[in-house]
This record gives structure tokens, sequence and C-alpha cells, in this order.
């Protein structure tokens, strides 16, 4: 069994490691043998999340550690971070790009930081790998990129009509991976997250996604409020799903210069998820309504197949079983 200890794996860099999605792809890539080097200021990420992997009992028998965490800005650019352990042990493999200003509301807020962290962050991660002769970068884009459409499932060559500075920047991000690919040699995949739910999402930040902030109302026996009738719909994916398909993006050949929908291809409703939340957690709490949420999207649910086909992913978790290790 693998124990975290790698000796000579190539370098996959994660860049968010520390973070909700992040974390758990490092523990696939550590499940895998590599060997994992993460870059994040710890903006909204946690040491705590990589905690047994940092942890030096797990640097026995004089092998080096699997992972490093770099607590650095990727705005900054990744050279001078990743110097020291290139020059130990080896050239960059594969960059995974996740760090980035989350939140669609603060997006709208402050655009000049959504651009400056998104958009800007994204190619200097592009611009190290093409210096360096990274053999692949996969990028978190997200549904955002899509803002409204005329129907579902939607479906990667849909038109983009991205409804804030946060869809717009990861839109940027996609077509900046597409130069960098087609003229500058540097192969790249985008996935487009739907709604990813799992452990370690914060509940306490107002922008975590809703599954987690009922899951913490519903242990607590409290109200769970739906704005609206509760009726929109979203596609809800749950993180071990979302770390496969970033693996495969990432380690695999595959899907360079592709764009690609992570979802389940199922549909459901704010209510039935509230329903179910509140069953889970014993049927204490009382669901609530709240005005609509203006320019909130109706419906959203992912076309799967590109990712199936390039891919060879499929979301594998039932919502019951992913809302179960939610709820721990
Ligand atoms: N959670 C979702 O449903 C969802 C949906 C679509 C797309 N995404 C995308 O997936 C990625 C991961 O999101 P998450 O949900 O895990 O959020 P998260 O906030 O838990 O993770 C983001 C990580 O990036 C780090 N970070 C932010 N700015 C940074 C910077 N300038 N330099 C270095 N590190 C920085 C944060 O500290 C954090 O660890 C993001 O790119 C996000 O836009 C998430």
């Amino acid at each position: 069994m693998y124990r975290g200890r790698v000796t000579h794996s190539p370098l996959v860099v994660v860049t968010g490691g520390a973070g909700f999605i992040g974390s758990h792809v490092v523990d696939r890539l550590i499940g895998l043998g590599r060997r994992v080097v993460v870059i994040d200021d710890l903006r909204s990420g946690k040491r705590a999340n990589l905690a047994r992997w940092l942890d030096p009992r797990h640097a026995l028998d004089g092998a080096e550690p699997a992972l490093e965490l770099l607590v650095n800005d990727v705005t900054e650019g990744l050279f001078a971070p990743l110097a020291a352990v290139t020059a130990k042990h080896g050239p960059v493999d594969r960059i995974i790009h996740l760090a980035a200003q989350v939140s669609v509301v603060a997006s709208i807020a402050n655009p000049l930081v959504d651009v400056h962290v998104n958009y800007r962050g994204t190619v200097q991660v592009l611009e190290y790998a093409r210096a360096a002769g990274v053999k692949k970068v996969a990028f978190a884009s997200s549904a955002a990129v899509y803002g409204e459409t005329d129907r579902v499932p939607v479906e990667e060559d849909f038109p983009c009509r991205p409804m804030s500075p946060y869809g717009i920047d990861k839109y940027a991000s996609e077509k900046m991976l597409h130069y960098y690919s087609a003229v500058q040699g540097v192969a790249t995949t985008a996935l487009r997250f739907f709604n990813v739910y799992g452990p370690r999402q914060d509940p306490s930040s107002p922008y975590s996604g809703v599954i987690s902030i009922f899951a913490d109302r519903a242990r607590a026996g409290r109200d769970l409020t739906i704005f609206g009738d509760g009726e929109q719909t979203r596609d809800f994916v749950y993180v071990g799903d979302v770390a496969r398909a970033v693996c495969e993006a990432a380690l695999g050949d595959a899907g360079d210069r592709a764009v690609m929908n992570i979802g389940t291809g199922r549909e459901t409703s704010v209510s039935q998820l509230a329903r179910t939340v509140v069953e889970l957690c014993g049927g204490r709490s009382q669901i609530v309504h709240a005005p609509a949420r203006a320019g909130e999207i109706v419906r959203s649910l992912a076309a799967v197949e590109r990712a199936a086909t390039v891919l060879g992913f499929r979301a594998e978790t039932a919502l019951a079983d992913g809302l179960r290790a939610t709820l721990g």
C-alpha cells in the first residue's frame, strides 16, 4: 500500500491545492504515487486540508515527503517559488491550475481583483508552462462561462454569455489556454465544473455551495432557506468525481485544446436537495422560503458526453451517497 512517500516521480504542481477541490485532487495524486507541489497563498484554502500529507510521519525511511506546500501568490509568477524544488527534483511535468478568487458575488463587487487573480494568475501559470516545457496544464473553468442558456443540457458548443466578471475571466482564461496550446505548443485542457460539493467545502463562507450551507444548518437543526420557489435546478457533482476528472485531464495526454463540462448529467431541484439533506440529518429542520434572488439561473445541467468520450470520465457518485459523505 502507498504510505505517503515518493522517490522518483515527476512533479505535479497544483495551484490552489489547499482549497476544497484542490485538497481532494492532492489526495488522489498522492494516492496515485505522484510527487506533488502545492502553490497556495491560503487566502481561502487551509493548511489543515493537507495536514495528513504534511505530517512529518509521512517522511520515514529517509525518503522525501510526497507533498510540499509553497505559500505563494500565483499572480506573482511561478518561477521564483518553484526554483528550489525543481533544482532538487527536476522539472515540473504537469500543472493543475485551480487557484482562483471563487466568489461570483465578490467578482461583481470588485472586478479588478477578479481580473488580477483569475485572469492574470492563469497567464502566469501558462507562461511558466511554456518556458519550463510542462507537458500538460489542466484548468478549473466553470459553468459560469455559459450564463443563461436557452435549453439544457448545456453543451460545450453553446454560446457563452457570462453574466459576471468571474464568468468572463474564466472564459478569457480558456481562450488564453487555447492560444498557448495552438501557438505556443503547451498542451492544455479546460474543465467547466458545475456545482461541486463534498467534505471540506467551507459553509462559513457566504459564497460556498448551497449544499454545504444546507448541511451545516440541518446538522444544527436550524431552518433551511430557499430563495424563490425552489424549482431552480443544478447539476451537483461530488468532489471525489471531480478530482478523478482533473487527474485524468492533467496526467493523460488526451484532450489537448479541449474544453469540457464536468457534471453528472442529472438535474436536482433546490427543493429536492433541501428535503434530502433534512431527511439525512434526522428531519429536525424546517424549509422556509425567501424572495428569489435577481439574476439567478433557473436550470443548470451539464451535457457530459464530451468528457466521457475524450477522458473516459463519468461521475459515479449518487447524490444521496455524496451527501452522506459530506454530512460525515
Ligand atoms: N466549487 C465549485 O462548485 C466550483 C465550480 C466551478 C469552478 N470552480 C473552480 O474550482 C477551483 C477551486 O475552487 P474551490 O471550490 O476548491 O475553492 P477554494 O476557495 O476552496 O479553492 C481556491 C484555492 O485557491 C487559493 N488561491 C486563491 N487565490 C490565490 C492566489 N492568488 N495564489 C495562490 N493561491 C490562491 C485559495 O487559497 C484556495 O486554496 C477554482 O478555480 C474555482 O473557480 C469551483
